[in-house]
């Protein structure tokens, strides 16, 4: 067990802001991706509950799709959460970037750190939330969780039509990179005057604090803390949970 569960209240606060927005067109038709079962359950209610596991955590912020808010609320309040932790739902934007602004906006003053999660990934252990929650604590502005790539990357000129082949521009040493997932542990005020500051599109957060100049750094990730993106990937959540009922259940 990480130091993180044992801290005291004068210790830094942390929230985290949960981007639910999205519609998962990747996952085929359907509900918004957030509000997807796995097991029976909302992917979204995997996901705040994998955040109010830390001890730490005393506020999660959820960012509904746009005309979702009512449904979210109602979600949160018929599914058992932890009651030490506080809830919010806000609704959400046309990008994940807006959406996390969004709930940036709705965090009261007297939290320091800030996470932001991705619904889509349920799954992530406690552990993982607690080490960088921890790294944060110790002073860097921004941490990530990530983990080795096992397939080489190329870079290549994307095809104007797709399946056409593309040329291949340069192959990235593998050991050198890692792949990204969430939460994503940040400085409060750092975030936030990222998010103000870059306006171009990005796929993370942390990227947004690297446009600032800072050093952002990389704590190991798990490998149940993937996304849940394509269909294959709702299989392999759900053999995730068998798998932990199972050794619960020893
Ligand atoms: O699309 P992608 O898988 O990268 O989405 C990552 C997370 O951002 C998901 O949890 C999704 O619900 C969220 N999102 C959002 N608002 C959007 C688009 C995505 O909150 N407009």
């Amino acid at each position: 067990m990480s130091d993180v569960s044992r801290s005291s209240p004068a210790e830094a606060r942390t929230a985290v802001v949960i981007p639910a927005a999205g519609r998962g067109v990747r996952l085929g038709p359907g509900a918004p991706k957030a509000l997807r079962a796995l097991n029976g359950t909302p992917m979204l209610i995997h996901a705040v509950r994998a955040m109010a596991a830390s001890r730490a955590v005393s506020l999660v912020v959820v960012v509904a799709p746009p005309d979702g808010a009512g449904e979210v609320k109602s979600l949160l309040d018929a599914h058992a959460l932890p009651e030490r932790t506080d809830f919010l739902v806000v609704p959400g934007g046309d990008s994940r970037q807006e959406s996390v602004r969004l709930g940036l906006d709705a965090l009261p003053p007297e939290y320091d750190i800030v996470l932001v999660h991705d619904a889509a990934r349920p799954l992530v252990p406690v552990d993982t939330v607690d080490a960088v929650i921890e790294a944060v604590r110790e002073g860097a502005p921004a941490v990530v969780p990530a983990l080795p790539l096992a397939d080489t990357v190329k870079e290549v000129e994307p095809a104007a039509t797709v399946g056409e082949p593309e040329p291949v521009v340069a192959t990235p040493v593998r050991a050198r990179l890692r792949a990204v997932q969430t939460p994503q542990g940040f400085d409060r005020a750092t975030l936030i005057r990222a998010h103000e500051t870059v306006t171009e599109d990005v796929t993370d957060d942390a990227s947004m604090v690297e446009q600032l100049g800072l050093t952002v750094v990389v704590v190991p990730g798990h490998e149940e803390a993937f996304k849940v993106t394509r269909p294959l990937d709702l299989v392999l959540a759900e053999a995730v949970l068998a798998r932990r009922r199972l050794n619960d259940g020893f």
